[in-house]
């Protein structure tokens, strides 16, 4: 069936000459969340009508494609655009009263955009709505390198991490005090396949004792600031756990070891010079395993992670 002719007629006929009813739509651009759905408003004033007389059409503003038909009192989907499918709404209950806002479920990156909303009833009119899409970016991770055996003086990478966010980020580092640090920042930003962005922003430090960096992500659009910090201090020496486990690994293997070369001492002592086995015992009995246990030096790396969104 190809209910939309009458629709696309009366638009290609009477466009040009603009009807005297008056439509409303927002004037700023509607906000909405990746993933979520979005109302799109468009009203009239006419409140006198019958819905089989209301002809309506939401299309983009640019291309002309339509998005949702509505005539002759039901939907008209066969001409949709094929990535509108199954997202598109009115609200029915509301059409009476001259509502004809859209609702987009599942908004996605590449529906931002306009849309033109289209309505006739005796008269006729139009208007578009801007829709702007969002999403949060994920809390950046912070990884270091080189990360182990650090000493004040070495040059060192400071990589912040960011996923899926939309639209691009501002990223400042900062210090401990909350200085912007300004000098060598390298910041990517680079979209997925569905078109949310991946932030990389890496900083090359010269370390200082007691230093703290900070990464923040801002999406400008969402107010959102997310940020995660990384200390780096000398006080604190770590064992790390490996080493531990492989220090008492070798200090039971030297024990084993040195009883085995014990008893076999006692016993060629005892069979050759047995005068001398007082001796012999009480060498034994000096013969400890003597294992100093060294511990790695290492610097201790705290990240705190925070996030605030206004
Ligand atoms: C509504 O429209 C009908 C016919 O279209 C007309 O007879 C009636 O007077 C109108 N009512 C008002 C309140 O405008
Ligand atoms: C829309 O929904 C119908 C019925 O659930 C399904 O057959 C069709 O494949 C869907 N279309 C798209 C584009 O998802
Ligand atoms: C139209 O309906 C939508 C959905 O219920 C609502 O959000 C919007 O405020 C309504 N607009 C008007 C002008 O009543
Ligand atoms: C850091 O830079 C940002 C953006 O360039 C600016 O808004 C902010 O005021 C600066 N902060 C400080 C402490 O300089
Ligand atoms: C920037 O990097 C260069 C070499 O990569 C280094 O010599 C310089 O000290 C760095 N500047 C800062 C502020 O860390």
């Amino acid at each position: 069936m190809k209910m939309h002719f009458p629709v696309v007629t009366w638009m290609l006929l009477v466009s040009p000459l603009a009807g005297a009813m008056e439509i409303k739509v927002p004037d700023d651009p509607v906000v909405a969340v990746f993933g979520h759905d979005a109302t799109l408003c468009c009203s009239f004033s006419d409140a006198n009508f019958s819905l089989a007389d209301l002809s309506l059409i939401w299309q983009l503003t640019d291309t002309k494609r339509p998005v949702h038909e509505f005539a002759e009192g039901r939907d008209q989907l066969d001409n949709q655009e094929r990535s509108y499918a199954n997202r598109t709404a009115l609200f029915y209950d509301q059409l009476p009263r001259g509502n004809v806002s859209l609702l987009l479920r599942r908004v996605q990156i590449a529906d931002e955009g306009s849309f033109t909303c289209f309505v006739r009833v005796r008269d006729y009119s139009s208007a578009a709505v801007k829709l702007q899409v969002a999403a949060l970016y994920s809390k950046p991770n912070l990884s270091l390198e080189p990360n182990k055996n650090l000493k004040p003086g070495d040059l060192v990478t400071v990589t912040c991490h960011a996923f899926s966010g939309y639209p691009e980020a501002t990223v400042l580092w900062q210090d401990g005090r909350g200085n912007n640090l300004t000098e060598n920042i390298t910041t990517s930003q680079v979209a997925n396949e569905e078109g949310l962005f991946d932030v990389h922003s890496i900083l090359r430090v010269v370390l200082e004792p007691h230093s703290t960096y900070s990464c923040l992500v801002k999406n400008p659009l969402l107010e959102q600031e997310t940020h995660t910090s990384i200390t780096i201090t000398g006080q604190h020496l770590v064992f790390p756990a490996v080493a531990l486990w492989v220090s008492v690994g070798l200090a039971v293997c030297l024990l084993v070891l040195l009883g085995a070369l014990a008893y076999v001492c006692q016993k060629k002592i005892r069979q050759s010079c047995k005068e001398e086995k007082q001796k012999a015992e009480e060498l034994e009995d000096g013969e400890g395993p003597k294992t100093a246990l060294q511990p790695l030096k290492n610097m201790d790396i705290k990240e705190d992670i925070g996030e605030e969104i206004d």
